[in-house]
């Protein structure tokens, strides 16, 4: 895998508004990020906060066409085409939803997805390499990355499991063998150790509780960092 540059990881930056909170769920399909989506949006709720919860690619009218584009096309996209495609629909998102919503504190957002699926799947399972993808997101406002953000990290053969369990018809990526899977996996293990204070990996092979715990306690970390230090995480 290409050397990293350090000087495009300087670009990123967690949003500063007081308050408020920026999050993003990680993984392969199967991993548990809805599931403990739900459960986090409760805890969340519980503590005071005004959950919204945004999915990738989405949240926003134009995001949501380009969505329906992507999962639907008959037609293997040029990787660079479908780069573009989630960059652009992710630059919206911050622009409509995520940076007037963190403004109004005590808000807290959740991505299921954000911008280490592009590095995964576009940036390793298509071969575009990182930096290409770091470097698609230096400028404002792509440049904003969560406070935290959660990898539920699972084996091939749990995804599978679960994929199959969920008998769901398979969209564009999810038609993909498993040498594609195991690229992906491999991409979040590197987006994890380039952002090792933003990248929580967590277990997701346990149960759903046990995941859970471990979500929650990581979760009061944070809250209780940002309390402390006026914002910044
Ligand atoms: N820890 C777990 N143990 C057992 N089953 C689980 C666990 N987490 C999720 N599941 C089940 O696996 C399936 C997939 O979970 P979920 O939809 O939360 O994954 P996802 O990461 O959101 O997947 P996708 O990327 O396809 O949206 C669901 O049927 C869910 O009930
Ligand atoms: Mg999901």
């Amino acid at each position: 895998m290409q050397e990293v540059s350090q000087e495009l990881l300087q670009s990123f930056r967690a949003p500063a508004y007081p308050g408020s909170l920026f999050l993003s769920f990680e993984g392969i399909e199967g991993a548990g990020k809805s599931s403990q989506l739900k459960r986090t949006t409760e805890y969340l709720e519980e503590k005071g906060y005004r959950v919204l919860v945004l999915r990738e690619p989405g949240g926003t009218t134009f995001g949501e066409r380009l969505r329906k584009a992507i999962l639907e096309t008959n037609k293997e996209l040029h990787p660079l085409a479908e780069a573009h495609l989630f960059a652009s629909a992710r630059a919206q998102l911050l622009y409509e939803v995520v940076m007037k919503e963190l403004e109004k504190g005590g808000t807290a957002i959740i991505c299921d997805r954000y911008i280490d699926s592009s590095l995964a799947y576009q940036g390793i399972g298509r071969n575009l390499g990182f930096n290409a993808i770091l470097q698609m997101h230096s400028l404002f406002p792509l440049n904003l990355v969560p406070h935290l953000t959660f990898y539920f990290r699972i084996d091939l053969e749990t995804s599978y499991a679960r994929q199959k369990m969920r008998n769901a018809p398979k969209d564009y990526f999810e038609s993909q063998g498993g040498e594609f899977y195991k690229k992906l996996i491999a991409g979040y293990d590197k987006a994890a150790e380039i952002f090792p204070n933003r990248i929580k990996t967590i277990d997701g092979n346990r149960d759903m509780e046990t995941v859970f715990s471990d979500v929650r306690s990581l979760l009061d970390q944070l809250i209780h960092s940002i309390n402390t230090n006026s914002g910044q995480a």
